[in-house]
């Protein structure tokens, strides 16, 4: 099974599921995306060999390229990995729960546009939770709303910080992020 992964950020979670299906016989990750020149899973991307697509907001949210290269390209799964833009009606359309996305939270909590990385550990400090986590659920046309997958908590105590909680909430999704795809693309 062929693997693309959208990511807009650091790309971390890309290189764990890279290095995750590295000797894979039956799972690869075949390609990387990204709508933000400026990314650090360019990097990741070059160093570990995989080949990276960089493209602008009107050829992903208005035209079919990005759907056909991935067509093309015989991808049969797409990882969202920290990517910040809704998935455009014809590419959901084209990969019926074939799109997953991890959230730094507890979803439905910390949801929705503009809830994204330091925000959400942000929002999770000044609430005082004990608790975060992440949420690993299919994609659909509005923001963190499909079906939820996974989740896994982490405990918080009262010292944490918002980078504590980001560093707590990263653990598992480098943990978990790569084992969950795998049970989805076997089961
Ligand atoms: C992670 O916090 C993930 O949960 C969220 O965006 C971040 C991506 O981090 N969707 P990285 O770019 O994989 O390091």
């Amino acid at each position: 099974k062929r693997i693309a992964i959208l990511a807009s950020g650091s790309g971390s979670n890309a290189e764990k599921i890279i290095n995750y299906f590295e000797n894979s016989e039956s799972i690869q990750v075949d390609l990387l995306l990204t709508n933000n020149p400026q990314a650090g899973i360019i990097e990741r991307g070059r160093r570990l060999g995989v080949p990276i697509l960089i493209f602008d907001k009107k050829s992903f949210a208005k035209t079919d390229k990005i759907v056909e290269i991935l067509q093309k390209q015989g991808i049969d799964w797409v990882i969202l990995a920290g990517f910040l833009w809704l998935i455009p009606t014809n590419l959901v359309k084209a990969y019926p729960n074939k799109i997953i996305n991890i959230h730094p939270a507890l979803l439905p909590k910390y949801g929705g546009k503009g809830m994204w990385g330091h925000f959400v550990h942000e929002a999770v400090h000044a609430n005082k939770d004990t608790e975060s986590g992440i949420t690993i659920h299919y994609v659909n046309e509005n923001y963190d709303e499909g079906e939820v997958i996974f989740q896994a908590k982490c405990e918080l105590i009262e010292s944490d910080t918002p980078d504590d909680i980001a560093a707590k909430v990263q653990v598992l999704e480098h943990k978990h992020f790569p084992e969950v795809i795998e049970k989805l693309i076997l089961a």
